[in-house]
C-alpha cells in the first residue's frame, strides 16, 4: 500500500500491529521538562500570506507545500508537512468581489490537492481529489471571490489521503472580508485582537514521530489525539491587551469532536458560523464543533487585568479535556466596541422554495471486524471517483435530509460536509436549530442517531463537487458521494 511509505520507521509494523488490535506504544505523557518547555511559549499566529498584487483590486498569492520539521518536544525531531513553512500555512485573506489568484508549488514527493474548504469556487479549482497535483506540479487556480465575509479554510484533499497529510500539517486559514465586516466596530487587527485559532490533537510516537495509523480502531473511531495544538504548539500563551477579542475557532482535528469554553466558564458572543456572520449575537459559554467547523466569538477578558490569566478549554467529546492555551491580559488598551444586536441582514432560505428533497443515510456497520471494505457508506455506497452519486440543476434549492443511522455497537458522531456551497439548518431531530446553529454552514455535526435536515440553494458553476464525512479517517474510507451542478 502506498499509504504505509508515509509512516516513519518501524511506523508500519505497527500499523500492522494495530489492526491485529495488539496495543500500540503511543506516548501518553513526555516528562515535565518537556511539557515546562513548551509553556512559555507564545501563541504562533500564522502569518498574512502576501498578496503579490499590490493594486489590491485582484489577489496572487504565492504558496509552496513541503516538508518540515518541528520540535514538538524538546529533542525530537517531527517530520511535518507546511505551506510555505514547516507546519500548517499562512492565512490567505482576500476581499468579496476579488479575482483570486494563486501558484501553488507541490515540492513533496507525494501526490496532493488543495480544496477551499466552504467557498463557492468553480469545480475544476475545488481542489479535491478530481484535481490531484503530482509532485513537481504546479497548480494555479483562478477565480472570482463571490462570497460575504466567512472564515474559511483550506487543506490538502487527494483521494484516500487526506486525513495522512492533514495530520502532518498540511491546513491553513481562507477569510473573506466584504463591507460588511469592514463596518461592523468588532476587533479587527488580525493577530491583535482578532486572532486565529487553529485547534488539533495529535499522537505521537516514543520517537517524536506522529502517530498517524489507520487500524481498523483508528477508521472507525477517528484518530483521536492525545495531545493538543493550538495554531500548531503545544501548551502555549495567548498575551492580549485589548478588553474584547475576537477569536476564529477551527476545529482542524482530524476526527475529534471539541466543545470550546473558558476555565472560569465565562459567556462570549457567537457572531459568526461556517459561512459567515449570524443575523445576531448568540451568546453561550461553551460551543460544540466538529471536524471541519468554525466559529467567531467575541469575548470580553476586561476584567483579567494585568496579567490575569485564564485558560481556554477544549474537551474532545470522544475523551479527553485540555486546558488548550493560556490567555494572559496585559495593560490594557481603551479599544471600545459597541456589538451591534443586529449583525447583518440575513437571508434566509425559505423552505417552500425547495425543488426536490433528498434523504443521505451515513452508517457505520456493526459486522465484520477485520473485513476490508464495506465499513463507512452513505446510502450503502462508499467513493467512487467513477460515478456520479447526485445530479443537481445549477440555481436550484433542495432539502436533504441526512441521518446518522450507526448500527449495533457502533454509533459513530458525523460531520457532514458539502463542497461549494453554504447551507442552512432547517431542523434537527425535527427540532429548529438552536440560535448559533441558524447561520450559513457548510459542516454539519449529526450524532449518532440524530437526523439533520438542511437546506441548499445550489451555484451556477457547472461540474462535479464532493459531499462527504468531515471525520477524516471516515472520508479517506469512503463516506463520500459527488454530485454534479448540471
Ligand atoms: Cu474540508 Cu471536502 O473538505
Ligand atoms: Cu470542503
Ligand atoms: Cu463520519
Amino acid at each position: 500500500m502506498k499509504r504505509r511509505t508515509f509512516l516513519k520507521n518501524g511506523s508500519s509494523m505497527i500499523a500492522l500491529a494495530g489492526s491485529a488490535g495488539l496495543a500500540l506504544p503511543f506516548i501518553s505523557k513526555f516528562s515535565k521538562t518537556a511539557n515546562a518547555q513548551s509553556i512559555e511559549t507564545l501563541l504562533p499566529i500564522p502569518k498574512l500570506l502576501e498578496n503579490l498584487d499590490k493594486s489590491g483590486e485582484t489577489t496572487t498569492f504565492d504558496m509552496d507545500v513541503r516538508q518540515g520539521k518541528v520540535e514538538f518536544f524538546r529533542g525530537k525531531q517531527t517530520s511535518t508537512l507546511g505551506y510555505n513553512g514547516n507546519f500548517l500555512g499562512p492565512t490567505i485573506r482576500v476581499r468579496n468581489g476579488q479575482r483570486f489568484r494563486l501558484r501553488l508549488k507541490n515540492r513533496l514527493s507525494e501526490i496532493t490537492t488543495l480544496h477551499w474548504h466552504g467557498l463557492h469556487v468553480p469545480a475544476i479549482w475545488d481542489g479535491g481529489p478530481r484535481q490531484p497535483i503530482s509532485k513537481g506540479a504546479e497548480w494555479k487556480p483562478e477565480f472570482m471571490i463571490k462570497q460575504e465575509a466567512a472564515t474559511l479554510w483550506y487543506h490538502p484533499h487527494a483521494m484516500g489521503i487526506t486525513g495522512s497529510q492533514v495530520y502532518r500539517g498540511l491546513a491553513g486559514l481562507f477569510l473573506i472580508e466584504d463591507e460588511v465586516s469592514d463596518r461592523l466596530d468588532i476587533p479587527k487587527t488580525y493577530g491583535v485582537d482578532d486572532i486565529p485559532l487553529v485547534i488539533q490533537d495529535r499522537r505521537f510516537f516514543k520517537d517524536g514521530q506522529f502517530a498517524y495509523v489507520q487500524s481498523m480502531h483508528d477508521i472507525i473511531n477517528g484518530v483521536i489525539g492525545n495531545y493538543l495544538l493550538v495554531n500548531g504548539a503545544l501548551q502555549s500563551t495567548l498575551k492580549i491587551q485589548s478588553g474584547l477579542v475576537r477569536l476564529r475557532i477551527l476545529n482542524g482535528s482530524n476526527s475529534s469532536i471539541y466543545r470550546v469554553s473558558f476555565s472560569d466558564n465565562r459567556s462570549f458572543q457567537i457572531i459568526a458560523s461556517d459561512g459567515g456572520f449570524l443575523e445576531r449575537p448568540v451568546k453561550m459559554n461553551s460551543i460544540l464543533l466538529s471536524a471541519g467547523e468554525r466559529s467567531e466569538v467575541l469575548v470580553d477578558f476586561s476584567d483579567l487585568k494585568n496579567l490575569g490569566g485564564i485558560n481556554l478549554r477544549v474537551d474532545q467529546i470522544q475523551g479527553k479535556q485540555f486546558n488548550a492555551m493560556q490567555i494572559r491580559v496585559g495593560e490594557l488598551n481603551d479599544a471600545k466596541y459597541t456589538i451591534p444586536a443586529v449583525l447583518r441582514q440575513f437571508d434566509r432560505i425559505d423552505e417552500s422554495s425547495s425543488n426536490r428533497i433528498r434523504k443521505f443515510a451515513m452508517e457505520t456497520m456493526g459486522g465484520g471486524m477485520g473485513m476490508m471494505g464495506g465499513r463507512l457508506t452513505i446510502n450503502g455506497k462508499r467513493m467512487d471517483i467513477n460515478r456520479i452519486d447526485e445530479r443537481i440543476k445549477a440555481g436550484t434549492t433542495e432539502i436533504w435530509e441526512i441521518s446518522n443511522r450507526s448500527g449495533m455497537m457502533m454509533s459513530m458522531p458525523h460531520s457532514m460536509h458539502l463542497h461549494d456551497v453554504q447551507f442552512q439548518i432547517l431542523s434537527r431531530n425535527g427540532k429548529p436549530p438552536k440560535p448559533h446553529e441558524r447561520g450559513r454552514k457548510d459542516t454539519v455535526l449529526i450524532l449518532p442517531g440524530q437526523s439533520v435536515r438542511i437546506i441548499i440553494r445550489f451555484g451556477e458553476y457547472k461540474g462535479v463537487y464532493m459531499y462527504h464525512c468531515h471525520l477524516l479517517e471516515h472520508e479517506d474510507d469512503g463516506m463520500m458521494g459527488q454530485f454534479e451542478i448540471i
